[in-house]
């Protein structure tokens, strides 16, 4: 039996050194250490001994089965730690390479100057008014102070949808009465910004959708100098201070008097360039104050308020500053382009 013994334990640590991943480990525990192990087994046969070789065959037992968990545990010990090495060998990281670049989201240009011109009548204290861009041919029109048939119509091509009556807004001036409507007789500080849509022939100066900014003023004795005032602060905000700036006479059925505005030409300081058309002035919008009609058919008394209202293009704005020469990229979703801003 002792020998028997001795011959288990040799046999099992010899091959306890051959065990290489967890699996064979496992499988070698159940061979040796296991129910069926020739271990248990000899337990089994303790009894049938006679009493002096019992104890002392009882005994091995006991020690060698301590001895082979603890070498079990040892065996496991080991592989681990080799494991962990082969990885960190395997899978070394040089922190000297550069890193990958990761591709930065931005904002459309559009989105940035519309943003930057916001921000500038925030500061003078003008809230975002949202409007739609569906809009009734009343809204767009004939409230403005254009009834049905009147020429002035023509200055703005217009996408029809197959329901009458109902178009593309092809300015954000229809806002205006939504403005007013919603809130005569309090005073109004508003821009209202968003995309028209005018049936035009695509070209490098014209799209058919474009953004706008319109802005309006309403309230108790405003007059012609604040709405010069307003647009000169506006652009030093925008251009810089002490930009130059020009107002012309102009005309809109919606407003009365009417003007253009203009600034120095940034490109060229004024001097004359391609970009200004050898001008020195680009302009950025139009203007006026708010005609009657259209202050009644909001809802205010003209004999007692009066407003100024302006509208500007964002992306004409964008184009002067960097002298993109063509509107067509905006919408082109060439990368190329996107990514330049
Ligand atoms: N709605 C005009 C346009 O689209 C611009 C404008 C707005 C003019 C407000 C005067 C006042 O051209």
């Amino acid at each position: 039996m002792l020998e028997k013994l001795e011959t288990i334990e040799r046999e099992a640590l010899a091959a306890l050194g051959g065990v290489e991943g967890a699996d064979d480990l496992l499988r070698w525990k159940q061979r040796w250490l296991g129910k069926s192990s020739e271990l248990t087994q000899a337990m089994t046969e303790l009894p049938e001994l006679d009493p002096a070789e019992r104890h002392q065959a009882g005994r091995r037992v006991n020690e060698i089965k301590t001895g082979l968990e603890q070498a079990h545990a040892g065996r496991a010990e080991a592989l681990r730690t080799q494991a962990v090495a082969r990885s960190l060998e395997r899978e070394q990281i040089d922190v000297t390479l550069p890193g990958r670049p990761q591709p930065v989201g931005r904002l459309h240009p559009s989105t940035q100057v519309l943003r930057q011109m916001l921000a500038a009548w925030r500061q003078m204290g003008f809230e975002v008014y949202r409007s739609r861009e569906v809009e009734t041919d009343e809204l767009n029109f004939g409230l403005l102070n254009m009834p049905e048939h009147h020429p002035a119509r023509d200055m703005w091509d217009t996408f029809y949808t197959t329901k009458p009556a109902v178009i593309m807004r092809t300015h954000t001036s229809p806002g205006q009465i939504h403005v007013m409507r919603e809130r005569a007789p309090a005073p109004i500080r508003v821009v209202l910004p968003g995309m028209c849509y005018r049936y035009e022939q695509i070209s490098a100066r014209t799209e058919i959708q474009f953004n706008q900014l319109e802005g309006l003023a309403i309230g108790r004795h405003i007059t012609f100098a604040d709405l010069k005032g307003t647009l000169i602060a506006f652009a030093e905000r925008m251009f810089g201070a002490g930009v130059r700036t020009r107002f012309r006479a102009s005309h809109f059925p919606f407003t009365e008097p009417s003007a253009e505005f203009d600034v120095e030409c940034f490109v060229c300081g004024g001097q004359g360039c391609s970009v200004c058309k050898k001008t020195g002035w680009l302009e950025i919008l139009g203007s006026g104050m708010v005609h009657p009609v259209v202050l009644r058919n909001g809802g205010y008394d003209p004999e007692l308020y009066s407003g100024f209202a302006f509208g500007m293009g964002p992306e004409r704005i964008k184009m002067l500053q960097h002298r993109i020469d063509d509107i067509r990229y905006f919408w082109a979703n060439d990368l190329r382009f996107l990514e330049q801003f």
